[in-house]
């Protein structure tokens, strides 16, 4: 089949289904506490760590002041442990009050004044995970409604302490209760997470039409094995997930650990090509304050986020997984272009791995390719001519490919960044 067919097919395959508060028509992007922070409330002993309003304050400082918000991380996420034990003498959830002495809308508004959003995290079960106050179907309405008034922007709503019929009703009614208050808040489900992922009991049609986002898959830690068992998980049921996501509706493999202690350098540019071809959302939970520059430089990459937004919002597929250990990724993006990975699995040396793009099904003619971790804009290549790529153990080669010559995006002498990701 020519590209050009997969793509139509791809793009029109989907009828606007998507959950219609009018949000995340691209992957959202942020920061999210949980995977660093998880539930350190010590604010005695850890005061720069533990979850209290100033440390969402301090990651809304570097979002907005070191380049992040101009590239599209908005999303200041709180997770679990940020609420007192116990409901308000009217029954509504409170911010812990020795950690958020401002309270929530005192923390959003900080956020708002920096052109950030918030997001907040709520449970539909007796307790959170972390064993703080959930929001049974009892609360729902109480809680969506102080969230609107709280001025939060962001729901995500875990599975925890519920069970299946509970979710059944649960979640459908947490997005009618959020509609229902008038503020757009986007709606971030963990549902799918707790029925095992998958059909048949996975209704992915409806998911889609009631939350923008949800987590499929167990939660990431700050290892490569993490990292790589998720995606493998996301490839390897490709054929359920990939057509699930669209525009206002995105599959979620969880947070971006780049910057942690678990990922090597080429590791961390694996994570961030594999998410950008999944069209996953890109909340990083690291340490914005003391981030190393290689970690910087691999987040901010214009290229791997301009593919991760691209505006189609097709979610990309795996198209080989080859013996020699490299598996080879594709996602067709608006324009006529389209993103390569080429990835390693090997634990011995680079690999040369030799192809050509007409092997990948791309139609016949000359292409542009950026590569985007190098930064370099290569030769015009042919469908028909055989290349080779090095790719480094555990590592990625990440390629945007233009259109064939003639319906060029930039042009090829050009050591700059192509016009698409200016
Ligand atoms: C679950 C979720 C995580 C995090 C924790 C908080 O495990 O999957 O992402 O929110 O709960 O307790």
């Amino acid at each position: 089949m020519y590209l050009a067919a997969v793509v139509c097919v791809l793009a029109f395959s989907r009828a606007t289904l998507a959950l219609d508060n009018g949000l995340m028509r691209t992957p959202p992007m942020g920061w999210l506490a949980w995977e660093r922070y998880r539930c350190d409330i010590d604010c005695e002993n850890d005061p720069k760590n533990c979850i209290s309003e100033n440390l969402f304050r301090d990651m809304a400082d570097r979002l907005a002041e070191d380049g992040w918000r101009e590239l599209g991380y908005v999303y200041i996420n709180i997770d679990d442990c940020w609420s007192s034990h116990q409901r308000d003498k009217n029954g509504q959830l409170q911010a812990d009050p020795k950690r958020f002495p401002g309270g929530i809308p005192k923390l959003a508004r900080y956020l708002h004044d920096r052109g950030l959003k918030l997001g907040i995290y709520g449970d539909m079960g007796t307790l959170t995970c972390g064993g703080y106050p959930g929001t049974p179907m009892d609360k729902i309405d109480i809680d969506a409604k102080t969230f609107a008034a709280w001025e939060v922007d962001m729901l995500k709503y875990d599975g925890c302490y519920s069970n299946a019929t509970e979710q059944e009703q649960g979640y459908p009614l947490m997005s009618k209760a959020l509609n229902a208050t008038g503020r757009p808040i986007a709606y971030s489900c963990s549902w799918p997470a707790y029925q095992g992922g998958l059909p048949p009991k996975v209704n992915y049609t409806q998911l889609g039409e009631i939350c923008n986002l949800w987590r499929n898959y167990g939660d990431i830690q700050d290892s490569w094995s993490s990292v790589l068992t998720i995606s493998d998980w996301f490839f390897e049921n490709q054929d359920v997930l990939q057509p699930a996501a669209g525009p206002g509706r995105w599959n979620d493999p969880d947070m971006l650990v780049i910057g942690d202690f678990g990922l090597s350098l080429d590791q961390s540019r694996s994570q961030m090509a594999l998410w950008a071809i999944m069209a996953a959302p890109l909340f990083m939970s690291n340490d914005l304050r003391t981030l190393d520059s290689r970690a910087r430089a691999i987040l901010q990459n214009k290229a791997a986020i301009s593919i991760n937004q691209d505006p189609m919002g097709v979610q990309g597929r795996r198209l080989l997984k080859e013996k020699s250990g490299i598996d080879v990724f594709w996602r067709p993006l608006s324009g006529n272009t389209s993103a390569l990975v080429f990835f390693s699995r090997r634990d011995d040396m680079p690999y040369r791995y030799q192809t050509s793009l007409a092997t990948l099904k791309y139609t016949s003619g000359s292409y542009q390719i950026y590569d985007v971790f190098a930064e370099r804009v290569m030769p015009t290549l042919k469908a028909s001519t055989d290349f080779v790529v090095s790719v480094n153990p555990t590592g990625v080669v990440m390629w945007y490919v233009s259109s064939p010559a003639g319906e060029k995006h930039w042009t090829p002498t050009s050591n700059a960044l192509p016009n698409h990701f200016l």
